[in-house]
């Protein structure tokens, strides 16, 4: 869905100056834009002047008998698509990172369900202190996509990471993520652990936390996908125009799995299914005091999802992961292979700054006769390129299917 109704939030900071191009730019685009101000905001830019551009009436206060019943928050927050935050001061980020609700950019960030995007500016100092740093990955965690800060002069004088980024490269980076190349496809997503019932408090599970998987819905539903999104136990929240299923253990996740697999295009296999279940789950809790020295559980395998699905009669387009820890390259060729898959995207877990649970993510994307890499990103950069590299090879196959 090409995002067309912006809300841009402008904070209190020096690059606010820019933002009239900014909504020059967006407008440009197509987009209807309304403009939300902070206090802080008036300092720096006239609402004026974004008035004119955005040619709409401009917000900024919450307490307003006048706006819509005083109920305008939540108007706008139905009314946003999008919402655009630039420049993100410090200030607002940390009142955004802490859920507050004491302005109208804030409250209105609360009650919408629409993406959000941030473009913090600040001095590097203040960029770099560890408060802000902190701030910066809760909203990271939340899904907020951020946009910048870059490097360079600022207009206190000193050289270092906080400057927004460019108006051009800001809308270039909205409406880039916005491409369309998975327009009209069902895209069904598996993400997160399973959990295998040992007694009545007990599970076998793993370490995934489902972010990558969550990542890839977000970007699927925003590159036009109609998404099926399979969760096992995360706590996450579900990406905006996405249909989310949770289930707990592997059986489940393939029994759910299996009926959506008939009415999807493409199916990207992103959870870690348990291998094993126990044998016989037990129905009252294993008393330490009833064993000696060893427990001995009794497991038997699961069964391979992604293999049963790639192996339907009218199969979609399939895609696994393979996180490993070493022979990496060997393991990734071996799964497409022998699971008879479109794409593997390999992922590296050995290394805790892009393994599991990490906000960070570098894939190698292997198909049967090459390969590409995703360098390290956020695992929503991430997200976005692996699916403009299934987008391809998806339209390949069916383009060489009808000639
Ligand atoms: C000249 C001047 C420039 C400022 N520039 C920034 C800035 O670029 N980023 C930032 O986070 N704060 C900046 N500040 C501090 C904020 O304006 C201040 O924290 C303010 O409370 C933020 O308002 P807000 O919460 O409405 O965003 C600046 C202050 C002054 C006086």
């Amino acid at each position: 869905m090409k995002i067309t109704r912006w809300i841009l939030g402008i904070t209190g900071g020096i690059a606010a100056y820019k933002t009239p191009e900014l909504v020059r730019l967006l407008v440009k685009q197509g987009s209807e834009v309304k403009v939300v101000m902070t206090h802080g905001a008036k300092s720096f830019v006239t609402p004026m002047t974004l008035q004119a551009v955005s040619r709409n009436p401009v917000y900024s206060d919450l307490l307003d008998e006048d706006f819509e019943a005083a109920m305008g928050h939540i108007e706008l927050a139905r009314w946003a698509q999008g919402i655009l935050i630039a420049p993100l001061s410090a200030n607002r980020l940390a009142a955004l990172a802490h859920g507050m609700a004491d302005d109208l950019l804030t409250t209105l960030c609360l009650a919408t369900q629409a993406p959000i995007w941030a473009a913090p500016a600040m001095n590097q100092q203040m960029w770099h202190h560890p408060a802000t740093q902190s701030n910066i990955r809760i909203l990271q965690e939340r899904g907020i996509q951020l946009l910048g800060p870059e490097y360079g002069e600022q207009a206190c004088q000193e050289i270092g990471l906080g400057r927004m980024c460019e108006p051009e490269a800001i809308v270039a980076n909205l409406f880039n993520a916005e491409k369309t190349i998975l327009e009209g496809k069902h895209v069904l997503i598996s993400a997160g652990p399973t959990q295998e019932v040992i007694d009545p408090v007990r599970y076998l599970s793993n370490r995934s936390s489902g972010k990558m998987g969550f990542a890839l819905a977000k970007a699927a539903q925003r590159m036009g996908a109609k998404v099926t999104l399979i969760a096992g136990p995360v706590s996450l929240p579900t990406p905006a125009h996405v249909k989310r299923l949770d289930v707990t253990s592997a059986q489940q996740m393939y029994d759910v799995v299996m009926k959506e697999a008939q009415h999807c295009d493409i199916f990207i296999s992103a959870a870690a299914v348990c291998d094993f279940r126990l044998l016989e789950t037990n129905n009252h809790k294993i008393k330490k005091s009833d064993q000696h020295q060893n427990l001995t559980l009794n497991l038997v395998a699961n069964p391979d999802i992604l293999a049963t699905v790639a192996k339907l009669p009218k199969r979609p387009f399939c895609v696994g992961f393979a996180a490993e820890t070493e022979n990496f390259e060997h393991y990734a060729r071996q799964k497409l292979l022998e699971k008879e898959l479109d794409l593997v995207a390999l992922n590296d877990v050995s290394n805790n700054e892009i393994g599991f649970d990490a906000n960070d993510n570098a894939l190698t994307v292997f198909s049967h006769h090459q390969k590409h890499e995703i360098t390290k990103n956020s695992k929503e950069n991430v997200a976005i390129k692996l699916l403009e590299i299934i987008g391809e090879y998806y339209h390949a196959k069916n383009k060489t299917k009808s000639t």
